[in-house]
């Protein structure tokens, strides 16, 4: 907090007079991409002030932003707003918002105390150092202070104990129907979601075997993670090859993280009653060229599943899916591997990075001390 101290004749040099505003750094969607988005370009860090003394009005609280999560769908949120999507999209010159972990740093909210870490839900929290957040804005905001009480990283409530967890969660349980001893493949399996999805699987005593964009990530998957085959999709001759080398016994079911001809190379080597569980397709969302996927007629042939899902349609699960985490966090049968950026400053580069694969793990931004 900074005080100027001026001349007033009955407080001489003794109190001050005027609250200086603080430096309010805010994250903003400046333009919208066509292709990949460019750090500084369509993305950008701009300065604004707050005053922290300002009083608060009823139902108010003030937060400060301790560490925020970059995440895929933001792309799709990164568009012009006469075009469809399936999140809504983010308005030009505004700061951008996505999950946060917040402290309160003031209070006129019995529910929000001084001192509580503070969830800013999926898509919902401002990337601004500060904000104070009015009544209206209260359902994006909910108290999180399960980083007090289990020890666990504050960053690890946005992924792997965030939407981001719960979506590897579902998808493998409830879509993917796994039985001990069969195949799992999972691609984008260095990332946020495959990371988990792929420990889960060994947790529930499947064969795991994933894909990466790198042999950093593929060595990570397998050393690190014990995951018990992967291969850089980037430098494999063909795919379908690939993973016929690797599940010799063939895939009951895919974790499908990119789409595309990754997807035809899994169906070629599907065993029958397979599952695909369809969670992204990362491959078609920066304006390439879509890719085709010609054999989907072995679906029928194969007797095949193929489900998308949404995580926000499995909130039920949530519960759940916190206690198995957390304890097998706890127990180190899970660990989570994050990239974190340090300062509010380099969150453009942080979700170009993300996109183009150059993070591993889960890609967050640390904006203040925890
Ligand atoms: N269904 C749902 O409710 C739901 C919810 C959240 C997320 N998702 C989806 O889940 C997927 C994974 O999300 P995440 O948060 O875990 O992200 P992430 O895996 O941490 O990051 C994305 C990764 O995708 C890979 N990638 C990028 N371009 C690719 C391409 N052209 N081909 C193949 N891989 C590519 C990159 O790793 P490489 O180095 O391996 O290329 C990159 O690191 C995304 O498709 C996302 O949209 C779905």
């Amino acid at each position: 907090m900074f005080h100027v101290y001026g001349f007033v004749p009955s407080l001489l040099f003794s109190q001050a007079i005027f609250e200086m505003p603080t430096l309010n750094k805010q994250v903003i969607f400046s333009k919208v991409p066509t292709d990949y988005p460019v750090a500084g370009e369509h993305i950008c860090v701009q300065d604004s002030s707050i005053d922290l003394d300002a009083p608060l009005e009823e139902g108010q609280f003030l937060i400060k932003l301790l560490a925020l999560s970059v995440d895929p769908y933001m792309r799709n949120r990164m568009r012009d707003a006469s075009s469809q999507g399936y999140t809504s999209e983010f308005i030009l010159n505004e700061p951008m918002t996505g999950d946060t972990m917040n402290v309160v740093l003031k209070s006129n909210n019995i529910k929000y105390k001084e001192g509580d870490l503070v969830h800013g839900k999926t898509a919902c929290g401002i990337f601004a150092q500060y904000a104070v957040i009015s009544k209206e804005m209260e359902p994006m905001y909910e108290v999180e202070n399960g980083p007090k009480s289990t020890g666990l990283p504050i960053t690890n409530y946005l992924g792997a104990l965030a939407i981001t967890g719960l979506t590897g969660y579902v998808g493998l349980l409830k879509y993917g129907a796994p039985k001990k001893g069969e195949t799992l493949y999972v691609s984008a399996a260095a990332g946020a979601i495959g990371q988990l999805v792929g420990q889960i699987g060994k947790v529930l005593g499947l064969r795991v075997v994933g894909s990466a964009g790198s042999d950093i990530k593929t060595k990570f998957l397998v050393e690190e993670l014990g995951f018990d085959a992967a291969f850089n999709y980037k430098t494999a001759h063909t795919y379908t090859e690939k993973l016929k080398e690797l599940c010799p016994n063939g895939i009951d079911i895919y974790f499908d993280n990119v789409g595309g001809k990754m997807l035809e190379a899994a169906i070629n080597n599907f065993n029958n009653h397979g599952r695909i569980i369809g969670c992204g397709m990362i491959s078609q969302y920066n304006g390439q060229e879509p890719e085709h996927v010609d054999n989907l007629i072995m679906i029928i042939s194969k007797r095949l599943r193929f489900e998308g899902f949404v995580v926000f349609e499995s909130l039920d699960m949530f519960e759940s899916f916190r206690n198995d985490v957390t304890k097998w966090l706890l127990e180190g049968k899970i660990k989570y591997h994050e990239t974190i950026f340090d300062g509010i400053e380099l969150t453009p580069q942080a979700l170009v990075d993300m996109l183009r694969g150059k993070s591993i793990g889960k890609q967050l931004v640390k904006v203040a001390d925890f």
